[in-house]
């Protein structure tokens, strides 16, 4: 069987990391792609080899098609909803880029369509398949730092300029109403590995938010702190400011993953991962074990998500990262921007009639914000005036 697939959204995602996975599977084919902009449309057309009939300005026409059976959604967040829940009411398996929406109300109305409908949506989480975090999560399966008590992930040093396809919204990443929040929101990754890593799902979220760029209205720092229910995680996410690697911590030892000079990957070469126990401390996984090409690692994930996904459909077995898994990922981040603004603590999953569930990060305002609140004194997540 082999299965056909539709591509929305074609920048830089779609065209440099889903196709050539998509391409290198025996049992899928990419048989459509839509974009709203012409030039992004006809450079997926060229790469993917697609006939004139099989592109579209209107992402609709390419979800309605009767001969596609799985969209590929790799569009900046805030197009998500009508997408999402379209592709599973007319019957389409999903994959979908991270994160699920800006919008938690929005992604859990995407997760219930797929549900609804019997068709799959599973998360883009490519950051869980690198061979560090892999890596760490074998050293743990084996119980050989016993029980999981808490978790710190550093991803600070980001770089300030990741801009998307010059012919759309390169800067989309830094405005609220495309991005639902800045460079945590973005490196999301680090959520979703703080929970996989800790091993429970989040139950409260605290956050410290901060930008000091005043041509953005998101976050360019965040320190968060996840509670389970019998440990915790902090996850820290900013721009420029160095800091990365991972640190955890058991009942009979701990793991820390480093990377070359401190720094954040994948913008720093993975360097090792270590364990210590009571009989010292060794090396479970080391830079020369994986070739240091931080960048062609991150090539090879996308080929592992698109054989997870195709087996997922293939099988009917659980995708690696499912929609409800990106909707719970997705609450907790949006859970530590409104601890962020208010500050205090936030419950998970979020309220379902309160602004945060129903509006994402711009649903912020309309909270009772303290003065010294970095969300107020910034005017973060406020909609741009011209
Ligand atoms: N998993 C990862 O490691 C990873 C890495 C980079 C980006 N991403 C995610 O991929 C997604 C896209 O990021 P990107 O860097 O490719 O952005 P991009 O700006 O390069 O591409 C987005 C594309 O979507 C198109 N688009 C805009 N509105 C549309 C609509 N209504 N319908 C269809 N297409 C539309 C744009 O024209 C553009 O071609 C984001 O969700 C991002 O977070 C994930």
């Amino acid at each position: 069987m082999t299965l056909r697939v539709g591509i929305v959204g074609c920048g830089v995602i779609a065209s440099g990391y889903h196709l050539p996975a998509w391409m290198a599977h025996d049992s899928a084919e990419v048989v459509g792609a839509a974009d709203p902009v012409w030039s992004s449309l006809e450079r997926m057309q060229v790469l993917a080899g697609l006939e004139a009939e099989q592109i579209h300005s209107d992402p609709m026409a390419l979800v309605g098609r009767s001969d596609v059976d799985v969209i590929d959604v790799c569009t900046p967040p805030s197009i998500r909803r009508e997408l999402l829940v379209g592709a599973a009411e007319s019957g389409k398996h999903i994959l979908c880029e991270k994160p699920l929406a800006t919008v938690p109300s929005d992604a859990a109305a995407a997760v219930d369509a797929a549900e609804r409908n019997g068709t799959k949506l599973a998360m883009v989480h490519t950051y869980g398949l690198l061979p560090e975090i892999k890596a760490a999560m074998r050293v743990l399966a084996r119980g050989e730092i016993g029980t999981v008590r808490t978790v710190i992930v550093n991803y600070l040093g980001i770089p300030n300029d990741l801009v998307g396809s010059a012919d759309y919204a390169p800067r989309w990443r830094y405005d609220a109403a495309q991005a639902g929040g800045g460079v945590l929101m973005n490196i999301i990754h680090g959520v979703y590995l703080a929970e996989s890593l800790l091993g429970q799902e989040f139950q409260r979220a605290s956050g410290y938010a901060d930008n000091i760029d005043p041509e953005s209205n998101v976050e360019d720092v965040a320190l968060c702190r996840f509670e389970a229910a019998d440990g915790a995680a902090l996850v820290n996410i900013g721009t420029g400011l160095g800091n990365g690697g991972f640190e955890i911590a058991g009942t009979e030892g701990r793991i820390s993953i480093r990377y070359e000079n401190g720094g954040t990957a994948p913008w720093a070469k993975f360097e090792e991962v270590l364990v210590t126990t009571a009989k010292g401390t060794r090396v479970e996984l080391s830079e020369p074990e994986i070739g240091i090409d931080p960048m062609k690692v991150q090539k090879d994930v996308f080929v592992e998500v698109v054989d997870d996904f195709v087996s997922a459909v293939t099988t009917k077995s659980r995708p690696r990262a499912t929609g409800a898994d990106g909707l719970r990922v997705l609450e907790a981040t949006v859970g530590a921007l409104e601890s962020a603004a208010i500050g205090t603590t936030v419950k998970l999953p979020l309220e379902r009639n309160g602004p945060a569930f129903e509006q994402g990060v711009l649903g912020l305002a309309e909270l009772d914000l303290p003065d010294w609140s970095a969300v107020r004194r910034r005017g973060l997540y406020l909609p741009r005036t011209a």
